[in-house]
C-alpha cells in the first residue's frame, strides 16, 4: 500500500508542528498548511522537520476558495489524501463586554469555519475512496468556556457538534471523524495568557503541569491509524485531569 498522505491545518504552530512530525515517524506523507506570512516561523519549521517527509504549503483555512484549491492541488500531487488534521487556531480573549466583532469574527473564522472550509472539499475524496482520517483539534475550553474566551469556547464547542454530525453522514464508508479536546500545552498561545492567570491554570491542574505538545500529537497519531477505524464520532480529552478540579 503507498503511504498516507495528510494535511494539518494549523501545522507550523504550536501543535501542529509536533503533529506533524509524529505523523511523520508514523510514515505518513505530511503536508504542513499554514500561512505563508510567517516566513520566518516557515524557515525555522523547515529546519525542524529537516529528514522527515514533511514539507510547508501556504493556506489560509478561514478561506473557503484556498482550501479547494489546496486539497485539489494535494490530490493531484499525490493521488489522495487520506488524513485531515484540522490544527489552526487562534484566541483574542476579551470578556464579552469588551469584545469587538473582529474579535468575534476572526475567532470564529479560523477556528470553527476553517474545520467546515477544509471537510468541505477533502471528504468528496475519502468517500470515494472508501477510507479517511478527520481529526479536529478542540479544547479543554469547549468543554468547560473558559473566562474571556466567548468567541473560543463556542467555536472550539461547535467544532465538537460538527464532528459528531460529519462522523455519523461518513460512518459507513471508512471515514471516521474525532476531536482531540487539550488542556493547557507549552505553546505560545498558552504563554500568551498573563502569567499570574497561567499559573493558576497548572496550579489547577490535577498533573500539576502544562502538557507537551508531543502529548498532543500521540493522541492524533493513535486515531489517525488505519487500525482506527471503529472509533468515530468522539472526543478524547487531553488535559492532565483538568475535569477532575471542577
Ligand atoms: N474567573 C472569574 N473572574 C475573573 C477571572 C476568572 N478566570 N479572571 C478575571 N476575573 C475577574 C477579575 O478579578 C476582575 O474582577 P473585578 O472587576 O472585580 O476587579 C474582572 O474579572 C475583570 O478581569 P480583568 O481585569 O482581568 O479583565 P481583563 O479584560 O483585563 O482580562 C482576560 C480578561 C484577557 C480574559 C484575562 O482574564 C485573561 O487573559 N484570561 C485568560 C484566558 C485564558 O485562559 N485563555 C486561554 C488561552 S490558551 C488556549 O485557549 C488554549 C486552550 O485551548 C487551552
Amino acid at each position: 500500500m503507498s503511504k498516507r498522505v495528510a494535511v494539518v491545518t494549523g501545522g507550523i504552530g504550536g501543535l501542529g508542528t509536533e503533529i506533524c512530525k509524529s505523523l511523520a515517524r508514523a510514515g505518513r506523507t505530511v503536508i504542513a498548511a499554514d500561512l505563508g506570512a510567517r516566513a520566518e516561523r516557515v524557515a525555522e519549521f523547515q529546519r525542524e522537520v529537516d529528514g522527515l517527509d514533511v514539507r510547508f504549503e501556504a493556506a489560509n483555512v478561514g478561506d473557503f476558495d484556498a482550501c479547494g484549491a489546496l486539497v485539489r492541488k494535494l490530490e493531484a500531487e499525490h493521488g489522495t489524501l487520506d488524513i485531515l488534521v484540522n490544527a489552526a487556531g487562534i484566541t483574542r480573549d476579551t470578556t464579552l463586554r469588551k469584545m469587538e466583532r473582529t474579535d468575534w469574527d476572526a475567532v470564529l473564522n479560523i477556528n470553527l469555519d476553517g474545520v467546515f472550509n477544509m471537510c468541505r472539499y477533502a471528504v468528496d475524496g475519502m468517500l470515494a475512496r472508501g477510507f479517511g482520517r478527520i481529526v479536529n483539534i478542540s479544547s479543554v475550553n469547549g468543554q468547560t468556556g473558559q473566562f474571556g474566551q466567548t468567541n473560543y469556547s463556542a467555536a472550539k464547542a461547535g467544532m465538537h457538534g460538527f464532528t459528531m454530525a460529519l462522523a455519523r453522514e461518513v460512518a459507513r464508508k471508512g471515514v471516521t471523524v474525532n476531536s482531540v479536546s487539550p488542556g493547557y500545552c507549552e505553546t505560545a498561545m498558552v504563554m500568551a495568557v498573563p502569567e499570574e492567570v497561567r499559573t493558576k491554570i497548572i496550579d489547577s491542574v490535577p498533573v500539576g503541569r502544562l502538557g507537551k505538545p508531543s502529548e498532543i500529537a500521540r493522541t492524533v497519531e493513535f486515531l489517525t491509524a488505519d487500525e482506527a477505524g471503529f472509533i468515530t464520532g468522539a472526543n478524547i480529552p487531553v488535559n492532565g485531569g483538568l475535569f477532575m478540579s471542577f
